[in-house]
């Protein structure tokens, strides 16, 4: 957070708030989206806690839905929510993103099921199909520059080129 110099958070997928947390720590000024109502009240209750009120923003709702009322440029988004969704996040997260911000993508390899076939399972194969659609989108797209990193369950980090 520090070295990526992100003032500016957008969390996508909050669960408890333990990450939006983390990152508030690090002086980011987080908003962060869960359509789970009890993981909303869990999240809001642990932001108040951990005292983090006044820089963390917990909106309620599919981000589906609230990402298009969603306006402002963040300096860094963590995508971490139903990874079938990515595609459907993504015009919002190039929209949102700064030009010199960072996209990071949580999951993107699935278990190494979006790697190689080789360890996909059959009751997957929707979900394998969407996440490679999602990478090639990301990789594709002209004003990013992307990596994917096979760690843990696999993350994209991609850059939005500067001016
Ligand atoms: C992996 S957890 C997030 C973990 C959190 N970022 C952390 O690292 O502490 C994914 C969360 O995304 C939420 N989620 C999934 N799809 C969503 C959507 N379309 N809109 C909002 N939240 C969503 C789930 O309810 C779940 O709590």
């Amino acid at each position: 957070m520090r070295s990526a110099n992100a003032g500016t958070v957008l969390e996508i997928g909050t669960a408890i708030g333990y990450s939006a947390i983390a990152m508030a720590r690090c002086g980011a000024a987080v908003t962060t989206v869960e359509r789970d109502a009890d993981l909303l009240r869990i999240a809001r209750e642990n932001v108040t806690k951990y005292g983090f009120d006044g820089r963390v923003t917990v909106i309620g709702g599919d981000a589906g839905e609230v990402l298009k009322r969603l306006d402002g440029e963040f300096d860094f988004i963590f995508l971490d929510a139903a990874k079938a969704q990515y595609r459907e996040f993504f015009p919002h997260c190039m929209r949102l993103l700064k030009r010199g911000g960072v996209l990071l993508s949580d999951n993107v390899l699935y278990k190494g099921m979006v790697a190689t076939d080789e360890l996909a399972v059959r009751r997957k194969i929707t979900i394998i199909k969407r996440l490679r659609r999602y990478l090639d989108e990301l990789c594709a797209a002209e004003e990013l520059v992307t990596s994917i990193i096979p760690i843990g369950d696999g993350c994209a980090l991609s850059y939005k080129i500067g001016l």
